[in-house]
């Protein structure tokens, strides 16, 4: 039986990409409850009229997962309004595109709150919940960027580089002290969602495709997969770091399969 079966699931940043489309199959999977947060009232509404076709309880909240007092806020309230929740989802996230210097103070500081604090303080307000019944599932969306870097990346390589080390820890937390509250580490390279508009990849990494990137996030979830990275070749990415000389990594990687260079005609989201 799928792991979705009558759960209540939250999603943040589920009103666009791979969030919306983790909530389309979320209920395809038999969810009970499906629980959207969101910064973008409009999208939050399209996407919570268009789900609620197919399920009944749909439920969209806006919050900035910027902002702490918001989240413990809009948690009590969604713990009050919907129950306790089964699986979290942490997926809401920003990304820049620019050389360090070129960014603001503001901008550093946004996306680090975001990507890295964000996932801290959302799961900080639905643990107690999830201890209290000794189950439960989150799930971080970091990225493959937080385990190497990359020009016009530093700032959100550096956001999810902390968000795998917190994600980690926190599932070796569960272990240690033997309750049965899952922790997954999401690691996937480019996925063609609109969020890295105008990226460039090599033939040997593929970016992508958002349907097989979810599904692959999805079954990874419902066998309680440690970690998902996609595609397959980033599994290699922490040994070749780890045993190449720093030159070598660079030539092979930068140079060779030119990720470095993937960013260059970056355009983002408008
Ligand atoms: N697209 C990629 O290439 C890629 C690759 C690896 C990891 N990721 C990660 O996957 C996650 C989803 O990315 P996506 O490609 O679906 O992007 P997206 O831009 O389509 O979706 C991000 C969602 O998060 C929401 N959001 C942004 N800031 C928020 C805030 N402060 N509070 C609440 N919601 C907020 C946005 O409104 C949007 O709906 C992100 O964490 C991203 O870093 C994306």
């Amino acid at each position: 039986m799928s792991t979705f079966r009558n759960a209540t699931v939250l999603i943040t940043g589920g009103a666009s990409g791979i969030g919306q489309l983790m909530g389309a199959m979320a209920i395809e999977r038999g969810c009970k409850r499906l629980i959207l947060w969101d910064v973008r009232q409009q999208a939050l509404d399209d996407v919570v009229k268009e789900f609620s076709v197919r399920l009944k309880e749909v439920h969209g909240y806006l919050v900035d997962v910027a902002q702490p007092e918001q989240i413990r806020g809009i948690a009590a309230r969604t713990i009050a309004e919907c129950g306790p929740v089964d699986i979290l989802f942490n997926n809401a996230g920003i990304v820049v595109g620019k050389y360090f210097h070129e960014h603001t103070h503001e901008e550093i500081t946004r996306t680090m709150t975001i990507n890295a604090e964000g996932p801290m303080h959302v799961t900080r307000a639905f643990l107690p919940s999830m201890l209290e019944r000794n189950s439960g599932h989150i799930i971080s969306i970091a990225s493959a960027a937080g385990m190497v870097g990359n020009p016009r990346m530093s700032v959100y390589a550096s956001s999810k580089w902390a968000a795998i080390g917190w994600s980690d820890s926190l599932r070796l937390e569960m272990e240690k002290l033997g309750r049965n509250v899952k922790v997954t580490c999401v690691t996937p390279y480019y996925i063609n969602t609109g969020m890295f508009d105008g990226v460039k990849s090599s033939l040997f990494i593929p970016i992508n495709n958002a349907e097989k990137a979810v599904r692959r996030i999805m079954n990874g979830v419902e066998r309680n997969a440690l970690h998902i990275r996609m595609p397959l070749i980033v599994y290699t990415l922490q040994l070749f770091k780890g045993i190449l000389p720093t030159r070598w990594f660079d030539l092979i990687v930068g140079r060779w399969l030119k990720v470095y260079n993937t960013m260059d005609e970056f355009t983002g989201r408008k």
